[in-house]
């Protein structure tokens, strides 16, 4: 079933809780609606969103917001599982764990659905989505069909895809995950999950409640503070611009990690932090006080330009002291 709705109040459909409007918002619950959408007579932009928690709408949006509502979770053979696009992730994860089935559980408990987590390649604690996925199945807007790709098609990379350069022209309507019954922790990240290593009965549950309560810990809950998780992405950057960091912490250690390549990731909460932002405000916008790289909607209230004009000082600050241009993690609309 296809619905419309029109001068649509988009506060619910963001977890940044801009107060926003839509001209056109339109849901569908099967995939097989999409060959009834018209998408040449649609009021332009069209974009399409999952759970709306990795954008920033910076004004009301003039065209047409798209939703997909496909809701399903099937086993196939050999432990694949085909989950549609408008699925909450976190529910899968759920479902996953509740089955006994490794692959989602350090990323459970990330705000967002299935179909938009296959756009940004979503990670956390040393896994990526693109880890567990085996296909994408998507609709091809200008062919007017529906196409697959195999994960090795996808162009993935941190926070990347080729869909996200493609989103004129693919819907992702599900997505098949390869999971399996045989144990494959990934408990390296940290050391509340390193301390799960000596179980001998470990499940895929116990990972999966282990990482809650470290995202429960560090991240604010967007059902309570308006957020879009990490605004920035963690910098990559050469050996040569890592050593001005170094100089320029004078004698602070500076956390990294080898990013392959001779290429040093930097994580950019570190940056923020000792430029002083951790915990401050600026009007109604905020940087979370546990986790610096989260911009949040401090007071409820805040308006685009002053999410923005954070960013923007953030971003100076960054620069200024440790010459690196922190890059957005948030899609801004
Ligand atoms: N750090 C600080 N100060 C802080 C917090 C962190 O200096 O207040 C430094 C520490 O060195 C810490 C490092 O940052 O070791 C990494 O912190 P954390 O483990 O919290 O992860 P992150 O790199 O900041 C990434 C993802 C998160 C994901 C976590 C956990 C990106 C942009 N973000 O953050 O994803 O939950 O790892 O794996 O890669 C999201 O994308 O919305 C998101 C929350």
């Amino acid at each position: 079933m296809i619905t419309k709705e029109y001068s649509k109040d988009l506060t619910g459909k963001n977890t940044f809780r801009m107060q926003v409007n839509c001209r056109t918002f339109i849901e569908y619950d099967s995939v097989a609606d999409l060959f009834e959408l018209d998408f040449e007579e649609m009021l332009k932009p069209v974009k399409h969103i999952g759970g709306g928690s990795n954008l920033l709408f910076t004004q009301d949006f003039k065209g047409t917001i798209l939703h997909s509502k496909v809701d399903f979770i099937e086993k196939l053979p050999h432990d694949h599982v085909s989950v549609g696009a408008g699925v909450i992730f976190d529910d899968f994860c759920a479902w996953a764990a509740q089955e006994g089935l490794w692959g989602p559980e350090n990323l459970s408990y990330i705000p967002g659905e299935v179909g938009a987590a296959a756009v940004q390649n979503i990670g956390a604690y040393g896994v990526e989505v693109k880890d567990i996925i085996k296909t994408v199945y998507a609709y091809d807007i200008e062919e007017e069909e529906f196409v697959r790709f195999d994960v090795s098609e996808c162009g993935y990379g941190y926070r990347e895809s080729m869909f996200k350069h493609a989103k004129d022209r693919y819907i992702i309507t599900h997505v098949v995950f390869a999971l399996s019954r045989e144990p494959k922790p990934k408990l390296d990240y940290s050391k509340a999950l390193a301390s799960l290593k000596d179980d001998p009965q470990l499940t895929p549950g116990k990972v999966r409640d282990t990482v809650i309560a470290i995202r429960k810990e560090k991240l604010p809950e967007v059902s309570q503070v308006g957020s879009a998780g990490s605004f920035f992405k963690n910098p990559v950057v050469s050996q040569e611009v890592y050593e001005a960091v170094v100089k320029a912490a004078a004698g602070v250690e500076v956390p990294h990690y080898d990013a392959g390549e001779g290429m040093v990731k930097i994580p950019a909460a570190w940056l923020i932090e000792q430029c002083g932002w951790k915990g401050r405000r600026s009007g109604n916008a905020g940087v979370w006080e546990k986790q610096p790289l989260v911009l949040v909607n401090a007071s409820g209230r805040a308006l685009p330009e002053e999410i923005i004009a954070l960013e923007n000082k953030i971003r100076a600050s960054v620069k200024q002291k440790f010459g690196i241009i922190l890059d957005c993690e948030v899609e801004h609309l």
